[in-house]
């Protein structure tokens, strides 16, 4: 991938904002880490990385400027793995056509779907094919045109709501839907994760599923790199410290947030969900594929992606 590259596909046509008002555009990002973002730097300026402590709005006007930024190279780089109508839960190409974690194919039929952190809204396209009635939510209003740019539906639409907003206040009345999802969306780039689960829980009926993706918490041990180096142990696996890239007046452009696997438990549990399933994706030998830190050499040694199926009590 290559810094400052641009998207050269089909123009994104503007998308509707039911907007939040949360963050802001400002800032001059770049992401030099390659993690969940796969390394798609998009800012012209340099960013430095560092370890600080990031709160809930600075994390989230940080998010949506940088995803602004890099969503263009985000699907140009990840757009054909993901497919237009596919649902991928990580960069191990773990397939919810095969995975069923959402539940049985015939059971999604007519059922009310939240897709959190949607991107493109790929998940969301291959839900919609399923029968289910899909909500694709992000708060990138960038991410959102590409979901229209895609299409799927007539007139030049998606095919099914999009919703520009923060996953910490989502705009849903209680009981919306039957369930909930997100491959890699909203939770690791969230400073109060505990929010957003409060509030998918509140969104959600009772007895519905929330189904969500992460960078697996182990690798927040190691050096975020594809290649052996990726295989040392440089930080404590137990240090919460946000990872941050700041501007050069000290501005966060990017953020990620780690939690211990233990840390999501509770904090699951706190907001009223029981864990049925951890899902930890081994990398296939089909997958020659490397993403930011993610890379056929690492993944067939260490997990990449955690999967966490839980049910709203
Ligand atoms: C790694 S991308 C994943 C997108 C899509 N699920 C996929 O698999 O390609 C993360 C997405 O989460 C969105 N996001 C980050 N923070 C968010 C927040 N607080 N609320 C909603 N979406 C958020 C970003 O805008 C971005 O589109």
């Amino acid at each position: 991938m290559t810094d400052g590259d641009r998207y050269t596909g089909p123009e994104p046509v503007p998308a509707p904002s039911t907007g939040d008002g949360a963050g802001g555009r400002e800032g001059a990002g770049g992401a030099e880490n390659g993690g969940v973002s796969g390394g798609t730097a998009g800012g012209a300026d340099d960013a430095e990385a560092v370890r600080r402590p990031a709160g809930g709005y600075e994390s989230s006007r940080a998010s949506r400027g940088w995803w602004d930024r890099n969503a263009d190279d985000y699907q140009r780089d990840h757009g054909d793995f993901l497919g237009d109508a596919r649902f991928v839960w990580g960069p191990e190409g773990l397939d919810e056509a095969e995975a069923r974690l959402l539940g049985p194919a015939e059971a999604l039929r007519g059922l009310d779907v939240l897709e959190i952190g949607a991107g493109a809204a790929q998940c969301s396209r291959w839900l919609a094919a399923q029968g289910a009635r899909p909500v694709a939510l992000d708060l990138a209003h960038r991410q959102l045109q590409h979901a229209l740019r895609i299409g799927g539906g007539t007139g030049g639409e998606a095919g099914f709501p999009l919703v520009e907003a923060d996953a910490r206040a989502l705009p849903f009345a209680d009981g919306s839907f039957d369930l909930a999802c997100s491959a890699y969306g909203a939770i690791p780039f969230v400073a109060d994760p505990e929010q957003v689960f409060a509030e998918v829980a509140r969104v959600l009926r009772p007895g519905g599923r929330w189904v969500f993706s992460l960078t697996h918490p182990l690798r927040w041990a190691l050096a975020d790199e594809p290649g052996p180096e990726g295989l040392t142990v440089i930080a404590s696996y137990f240090d919460r410290t946000p990872y941050v890239e700041q501007d050069e007046h000290g501005r966060t452009v990017y953020v990620e947030h780690h939690r211990t696997l233990g840390d999501r438990v509770r904090e699951l549990r706190r907001a009223g969900f029981l864990l049925d399933d951890l899902v930890e994706p081994e990398w296939p030998e089909w997958n020659q594929q490397v993403w930011g830190g993610w890379s056929p050499l690492r993944g067939r040694l260490v997990p990449g992606t955690a999967v966490f199926v839980c049910t709203r009590a």
